[in-house]
């Protein structure tokens, strides 16, 4: 019975060892607060920080570059000091701006208020923009970060920015928009959520989103097979769509994993 009542008391002694250990010895781990929660503080922001914001914004969740690139299918947005001196110049322009910066901002919000020849959607005589509005839809961009922007697109120009950074409630801008689809994010779980994050949307009618330049992928899976799905990803100039120009970039087969294409590939045969 002692030998017992020592066997106890020794077990009681390495259970509490080891929740002592578990208590104190092992550090405590923070789980991470999801990223889209947290918001950028512009308070304390400096204007190099806020272009740099701009820049990272146009290239991520903006999607800019995704048809502001070397392909021509949009102007680029590099010499705009001329370039908009030129637009606001022009009797066709119908807008309200008076200088690069309302300029940018108008045409971000409301792209078809002025159309650059040769740029307008298909068969709308330059009247309509394929340009998605940027507070909507597949882009989402807020007022804050449409700033960000502009000030990036100045000072890239060379010119003096213009706007100021803004303040208080009115600025929210997510961390997990400035964040590039890299080798340490985490794996992406749907085909549809691939579709919103890469922004295929500002292209092509697919899901919830309504973007014209691209063919109208709502009934894709009854139209092509798997294979031809899957190299349209990897390579999309491989063969172009009838009545299309090759303007979807070449740049997902690096941002995906192989089992995430496969996820793609599905998704897209499942719209029938
Ligand atoms: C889906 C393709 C697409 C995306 C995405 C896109 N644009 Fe555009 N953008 C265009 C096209 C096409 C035009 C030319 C037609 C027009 O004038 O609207 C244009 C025109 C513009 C113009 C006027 C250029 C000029 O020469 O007068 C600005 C400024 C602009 N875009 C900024 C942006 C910014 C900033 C973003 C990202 C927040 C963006 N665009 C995203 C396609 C796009
Ligand atoms: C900048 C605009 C743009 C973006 C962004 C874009 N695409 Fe496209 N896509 C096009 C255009 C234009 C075509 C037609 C020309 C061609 O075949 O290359 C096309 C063709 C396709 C096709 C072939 C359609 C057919 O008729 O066979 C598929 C599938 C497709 N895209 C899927 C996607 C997916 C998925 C994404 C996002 C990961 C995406 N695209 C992003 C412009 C875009």
């Amino acid at each position: 019975m002692k030998q017992f009542l020592y066997i106890v008391a020794f077990s009681v002694f390495v259970v509490s060892l080891f929740a002592g250990y578990a208590n104190f010895g092992i550090p405590e781990i923070q789980p991470a607060p999801p990223p889209s929660q947290e918001a950028v503080d512009l308070s304390s922001m400096d204007m190099d920080t806020f272009i740099s914001l701009g820049e990272k914004l146009y290239t991520t969740k903006g999607t800019c570059t995704l048809c502001h690139n070397e392909l021509g299918r949009a102007p680029m947005l590099d010499n705009l000091d001329g370039l908009v001196a030129q637009r606001l110049g022009d009797d066709g322009y119908g807008g309200s701006a008076k200088d690069v910066a309302s300029y940018l901002i108008e045409s971000m919000n409301e792209p078809s208020i002025y159309v650059v020849k040769g740029f307008g959607k298909v068969g709308t005589n330059d009247q309509e923009s394929p340009m998605p509005d940027v507070r909507s839809g597949s882009i989402g961009l807020s007022d804050a970060e449409t700033l960000a922007i502009v000030a990036y697109l100045e000072d890239a120009s060379g010119l003096e920015v213009s706007v100021e950074i803004p303040q208080g409630e009115s600025a929210p801008v997510e961390e997990a928009a400035t964040e590039s689809a890299g080798s340490e994010r985490a794996h992406y779980t749907t085909g549809e959520e691939i579709v919103a994050v890469l922004g295929c949307g500002a292209c092509h009618k697919i899901g919830e989103f309504q973007g014209e330049l691209g063919p109208d992928l709502q009934e894709i899976g009854s139209l092509r097979d798997r294979e031809h799905l899957r190299r349209s990803i990897l390579d999309p100039n491989a063969d172009i769509t009838e009545g299309f120009v090759p303007m979807m970039p070449p740049v997902y087969a690096d941002q995906l994993y192989a089992s995430e294409l496969e996820l793609l590939v599905d998704y897209m045969a499942s719209l029938k």
